[in-house]
């Protein structure tokens, strides 16, 4: 029986397209990855009955309009889905997943690593390290993060995995979100309804939110003017949840003390006056960026499509 058909448009590791490739007639691309549009043609052109993605291949309502409609499953590898039209594909008929759960330790453990890497200034002190040391560090001092109050802005999966992180350090926890959450999962996670409340309280602030037409740019600069002189911003959620300009001033002028940055509005290609700051902690998205975690997320999309294609509900729809 002929093996049903696959088109890969974004690299999975090793061990995942080793099982794509055994399980599935596949289309990998030959050559740089795929732009949107070179996707479709690839979907066309294979007879494709899914399409793997990634977060950084952007499915507008005309790519989605423009799939052949032999494509069943678009299986997105990553958790957030700012990059797809969720009503376009509903309206198509098209089935569209994500990877949650897989990611959430790997991804709040790098919160983490932002947390304690801008407030201790691990970026300049690994710097100096690497340039020999022999120096006195004189009065470049971090801030403490033990006992600190980190409000997390966003209580899902990750958020929550954060609160937990946090509380094994002693820090009180403040969250926003739309709604108050039940008791079992706020953990003693104190509910702040407004947004700007939250900050002015807050030592630290992590953002957990996803990126909608709501939340772009949330924190702007009245958001940071908010947080208190020598507070710690941190973001391993989406750029543009921040309004680029308004955190570099903020950074510059020293009203926060410092920025653990994973995202950015525009990625690779960030904003280099990020790189220019020294109280500036910076990754390149590597939130999930684990062996295990990625493994976990790959083989979570060949379950999508492996549902699918055998006619079962898939696990993990964005709507159902
Ligand atoms: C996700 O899974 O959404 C990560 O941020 C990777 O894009």
């Amino acid at each position: 029986m002929a093996k049903p058909r696959v088109v890969v448009a974004r690299r999975m590791p090793r061990e995942v397209e080793a099982r794509v490739r055994e399980d599935y007639d596949t289309w990998f691309p030959a050559g740089p990855p795929p732009s949107p549009l070179a996707m479709v043609g690839a979907a066309k052109e294979h007879k494709a009955d899914a399409v793997t993605i990634a977060t950084n291949l952007k499915l507008s309502a005309d790519i989605i309009e423009a799939l052949p409609k032999h494509v069943k499953i678009v299986a997105s590898f990553g958790v957030g889905f700012d990059h797809i039209d969720v009503a376009a594909a509903k309206a198509k008929g098209l089935i569209v997943t994500n990877t949650p759960d897989v990611l959430t330790d790997c991804t709040a453990d790098l919160a983490f690593l932002l947390i304690l890497g801008a407030s201790r200034r691990a970026g300049e002190y690994e710097a100096l390290m690497r340039k020999g040391w022999r120096e006195a560090l004189g009065d470049r001092l971090g801030v403490k993060v033990s006992g600190k109050t980190l409000g997390i802005v966003g209580l899902g999966r990750i958020g929550r995995a954060v609160a937990q992180r946090a509380r094994g350090f002693g820090m009180k926890v403040l969250y926003t979100d739309l709604a108050r959450l039940p008791g079992e999962l706020e953990q003693g996670a104190t509910f702040v309804p407004r947004l700007q409340d939250l900050l002015r309280q807050s030592d630290i602030v992590t953002l957990h939110a996803p990126l909608t037409d709501a939340t772009r740019k949330l924190m702007d600069k009245d958001a940071f003017a908010a947080m208190p002189a020598g507070s710690v911003f941190v973001n391993a959620a989406r750029g543009g949840l921040v309004d680029e300009d308004a955190l570099h001033d903020a950074l510059k002028s020293g009203h926060l003390f410092a920025a653990g940055l994973d995202v950015f509005a525009s990625e690779p290609e960030y904003d280099l006056r990020f790189r220019d700051l020294p109280n500036t902690f910076l990754m390149p998205h590597a939130g999930s960026a684990t062996q295990e975690t990625r493994n976990a997320m790959g083989f979570r999309v060949l379950d999508n499509v492996d549902a699918v294609l055998s006619g079962r509900p898939p696990i993990d729809p964005l709507w159902s």
